[in-house]
């Protein structure tokens, strides 16, 4: 029997962030995974450069039943102290948007970047370990694996979310939560593609691989920001965005033409009154979208000095309102999060510690807090892995 201060139970993200910082701190502390691999996730992130934080980060970036509770660790453990932890290392990475930090080279620099610090913390990484059963009692618990039994004072579930199951995601922190009375709210793929209604899917099969500006608002909340059409359905930043505040059977608003007013519309029939609309507006717009636009709307072949104000009206309701007929997301297969999860309620902002079971830790994706898009999750991640690594 292998005693220890500490098992993190997940070598993600969080998991690596929290296990290097109680080893700082002195305590023996071991990473147990089922993967055969550490931070699988981090290397498929952000196309293989993982988008690693956001300079930008607020609380008001992350959705959560308890809006209050990522507050204190955001600010305990900000954007820039992670930078400066890849800056001691050399790290090379450029800033896409802006706040949005990626690695220069590939995701691979930041993950060796977090194993080596867990080497320098003295921690230990078990992979490819499948935790069979866990007994929890006053002041230890009991971990059985198919590497043994184990003991600690202190147990990290830092084992994620739901999303990407070949990538080894499983509900198991959702188990274990339950297993000690806590409440897990109901969880959902997010920031995921949205598919679309097949007759519409049809209709819009020629824009697949088209990207757009688009404004995409649901539930009171809007984003601006690029849109592309899949053979599925849409995806892109600003869909993937709206799928947190989007539930599937909802109505989503999408103006596929935000930079463009009904005068802007009216102008150019102005300028050019003998040219055919149609040719005009393909100066503006992609030409398979006019394409699309005009089996809609035969009378965009006509002159520009022949169409009408009602038409123009009509025209830009049709972009501004364009009808996408979305019927759901593409799940977890895709997602890149999972909201919902363990009740933050039941959790210390402080220490990260169940409030149910003591010695219990959950961080990371498994609770309920949800970034954007936009490197907002990493830095949840690493913030609620630094704050717990300080009490374990
Ligand atoms: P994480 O998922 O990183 O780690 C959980 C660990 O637990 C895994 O190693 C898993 O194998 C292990 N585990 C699960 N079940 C287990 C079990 N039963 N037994 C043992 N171990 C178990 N975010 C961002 O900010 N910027 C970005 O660019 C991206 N890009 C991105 C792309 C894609 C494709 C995905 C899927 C996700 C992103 N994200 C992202 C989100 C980000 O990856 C995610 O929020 C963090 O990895 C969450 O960190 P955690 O440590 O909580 O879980």
């Amino acid at each position: 029997m292998d005693k220890v201060d500490v098992i993190v139970i997940g070598a993600g993200a969080s998991g690596l962030m929290c296990a290097a910082t109680a080893g700082y701190r002195g305590k023996r502390v071991l990473v147990l995974d089922h993967a055969n691999k550490a931070g699988k996730k981090i290397l498929m992130s952000g196309g293989g450069r993982c988008n690693f934080t956001n300079m930008d980060a607020a609380p008001k970036h992350f959705l959560s039943d308890n809006a209050y509770f990522c507050i204190s660790a955001l600010k305990r453990y900000s954007p820039q102290d992670f930078v400066d932890l890849v800056d001691r290392h050399g790290l090379d990475y450029i800033e896409k948007t802006p706040g949005q930090l990626f690695c220069e080279h590939s995701a691979k620099d930041l993950l060796s970047i977090l194993l080596t610090e867990l080497e320098w913390s003295g921690a230990q990484l078990k992979l490819s370990t499948d935790i069979k059963h866990i007994e929890f009692h006053d002041d230890y618990t009991q971990l059985t694996t198919s590497q043994g039994t184990f003991q600690c004072t202190s147990l990290v579930v830092a084992t994620g979310g739901l999303s990407i199951p070949t990538m080894g995601a499983t509900g198991f922190g959702y188990e274990i939560a339950k297993q000690i009375g806590h409440d897990v709210l109901a969880t959902r793929a997010s920031l995921v593609p949205i598919t679309i209604q097949p007759e519409r899917k049809a209709q819009l099969s020629t824009l697949s691989g088209m990207a757009c500006d688009t404004e995409v608002s649901s539930n009171g909340v809007s984003f601006k920001e690029p849109m592309l059409f899949t053979h599925r359905g849409v995806s892109g930043p600003a869909i993937l965005q709206i799928t947190n505040f989007w539930q599937p059977g909802e109505a989503l608003a999408v103006n596929i033409t935000p930079n463009l007013t009904v005068n802007d519309l009216s102008k150019i029939r102005q300028d050019t009154p003998k040219k055919s609309y149609e040719s005009v507006l393909s100066n503006l717009l992609p030409k398979r979208l006019v394409e699309l636009v005009k089996e809609e709307h035969s009378w965009l072949s006509e002159r520009s000095a022949q169409i009408s104000n009602e038409q123009i009206e009509q025209l830009n309701h049709y972009l501004s309102h364009f009808d996408i007929k979305p019927n759901g997301t593409e799940g977890y297969r895709t997602a890149e999060v999972t909201l919902g999860g363990v009740n933050t309620n039941e959790i210390s902002s402080k220490t990260f510690e169940s409030q149910k079971q003591k010695g219990v830790y959950f961080i990371g994706e498994v609770l309920d807090v949800t970034g954007w898009l936009g490197g907002y999750n990493f830095q949840w991640a690493w913030a609620s892995g630094y704050c717990a690594g300080q009490y374990v």
